[in-house]
């Protein structure tokens, strides 16, 4: 079958010159060129930041005598108007018009006439291009960081719900020592809490304007970089115009720490897939994170950690997608630079939406402590506590007491029982010393309780965390 396509709005086969480049060009761009030229289809999202872009230069030349404060007047009202169409969904797409920068400047000389063209002195659709992404990728930066706390904040509170529930620890996914459900959740905390600090690492590296570079050499109007810089809430004006306009650096360190997050959100969705399998059963996902089969009446999906996981991916491949783009482009802008913009769009939209979901299963799900508890039974996870104590209690170097507890394990092993069912007698069979005391140290709740080294799983020092991350999130 061939695939049939919606008729694509505002494509003509046969396209008039562009108004806007005046007569430079006396036949219109064919059909394909303004395909893959135009970017209005999607460069449509940034025009608020396009807007309050224009006021700012707006105001900026009426304030140094280059345009005249009556045309300066008509623009910014020109400007609220448009804005105001464009919100209200009445942004009239023509693919001629390439780009939402077009788009809003002739829509403004439709609305007043002859002052729309002043707009354009001392800019160049380089610098504001520039400008609107760099824009877009603060407020993004700043939602992404909101949409982390939130999940620390979920993830916190059922921390402090667990900080004395005992599951099992692991390495290569096979049991290892007892940990409390409390501190794993931390482990989390703690990598959204670098993902938080490497957005605002890159956002404060960002905060910086390149509007005035023009198209990429500066320009001779007497125009004041420091007055937009500060009216946009950049702390300065960039240094360089030909960097100004080259520059998407600030781009890849918000997709780079999105995809960093991504990965950590992949795990925590993976865990979370795992854990709610029937032969973990350690959380109940909640119904609203879930699907059923249409086939076998008992299943629950956790569908929303699936999609976490592999969500990942696309966040990763936008990140690869714009520095593959920018690799090898000589200074300063290529039209290749208009590939920024969907893999930053998409980053954003994803790790938004996977953090907002994380954070709705973590407070959702129910946790099961029984089923954890009753997990630290397999594995053998206080050899290491037989093995230190054996140390500690008996003096015996520590490589030794490793044989002597692997002796242990494996006669336990051979018995299959744990190695706090072996007897007194069966104990001292591995080795001579062994008395009763040796009991409390192979009770799981016990191996919790001894780590109490900085940072370790006892409840006490999980309880000191959780306060810590409290004050830090102000929670
Ligand atoms: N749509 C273009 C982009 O996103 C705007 C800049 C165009 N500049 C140029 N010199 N053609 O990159």
């Amino acid at each position: 079958m061939t695939e049939k396509k919606p008729a694509q709005p505002g494509v003509n086969a046969q396209p008039a010159a562009n108004a806007l480049w005046g007569g430079r060009f006396d036949q219109g761009p064919a059909e394909l060129m303004q395909r893959i030229n135009a970017s209005i289809a999607f460069d449509q999202r940034l025009y608020v930041q396009d807007i309050a872009g224009s006021r700012a230069h707006c105001s900026m030349l009426v304030a140094a005598g280059i345009v005249s404060r009556a045309d300066g007047d008509a623009i910014l009202n020109g400007l609220d108007r448009v804005e105001a169409e464009i919100a209200a969904g009445q942004l009239k797409i023509d693919l001629a018009l390439e780009d939402i920068h077009m788009h809003v400047e002739a829509r403004l000389k439709e609305i007043i006439g002859e002052p729309a063209g002043r707009l354009h002195t001392a800019r160049s659709r380089n610098d504001q291009v520039a400008l609107d992404v760099r824009l877009w990728v603060r407020d993004a930066l700043d939602r992404f960081e909101a949409g982390l706390s939130a999940l620390q904040h979920a993830l916190v509170r059922r921390a402090e719900e667990h900080v004395e529930t005992v599951m099992p620890g692991f390495t290569h996914l096979q049991a290892a020592q007892p940990v409390t459900f409390g501190h794993h959740l931390l482990a989390y905390v703690e990598m959204f809490g670098r993902d938080r600090g490497r957005a605002r690492d890159a956002r404060a590296r960002l905060n910086e304007s390149p509007l005035g570079a023009a198209a990429l050499a500066g320009t001779s109007f007497p125009i004041d970089r420091h007055r937009t810089a500060a009216e946009l809430g950049f702390d300065r004006p960039m240094r360089n115009s030909l960097d100004a306009v080259s520059a998407r650096d600030f781009a890849q360190e918000f997709l780079a720490a999105a995809a960093i997050s991504a990965t950590h959100l992949s795990r925590l969705a993976e865990e979370l897939v795992i854990w709610s399998s029937a032969q973990f059963g350690f959380v109940r996902m909640s119904d609203a994170f879930t699907s059923g089969s249409s086939i076998m009446p008992q299943k629950k999906n956790p569908d929303a950690a699936e999609l976490v996981r592999a969500k990942s991916g696309r966040v990763i491949g936008d990140f690869t997608a714009l520095t593959i783009a920018l690799k090898g482009l000589a200074l300063t802008y290529g039209k290749d630079m208009q590939e920024d913009k969907e893999p930053i769009f998409d980053a954003a939209d994803t790790i938004e939406l996977c953090l907002a979901a994380m954070a709705g299963m973590i407070a959702d799900m129910a946790v099961n402590p029984a089923a954890m508890r009753k997990a630290t039974a397999a594995g053998f996870l206080t050899a290491t506590d037989l093995a230190d104590w054996l140390v500690k209690a008996k003096g015996l170097p520590f490589r030794e007491a490793h044989h002597v507890t692997g002796r242990a394990v494996k006669l336990a092993e051979s018995r299959g029982v744990g190695l706090e069912d072996l007897s007194l007698a069966e104990l001292q069979s591995v080795h001579s010393g062994i008395d009763a005391d040796v009991f409390p140290v192979l009770a799981v709740e016990n191996s919790v309780k001894a780590r109490t080294s900085f940072g370790g799983t006892a409840p006490d020092r999980v309880r000191e965390q959780v306060l810590w991350w409290k004050k830090e999130l102000g929670a």
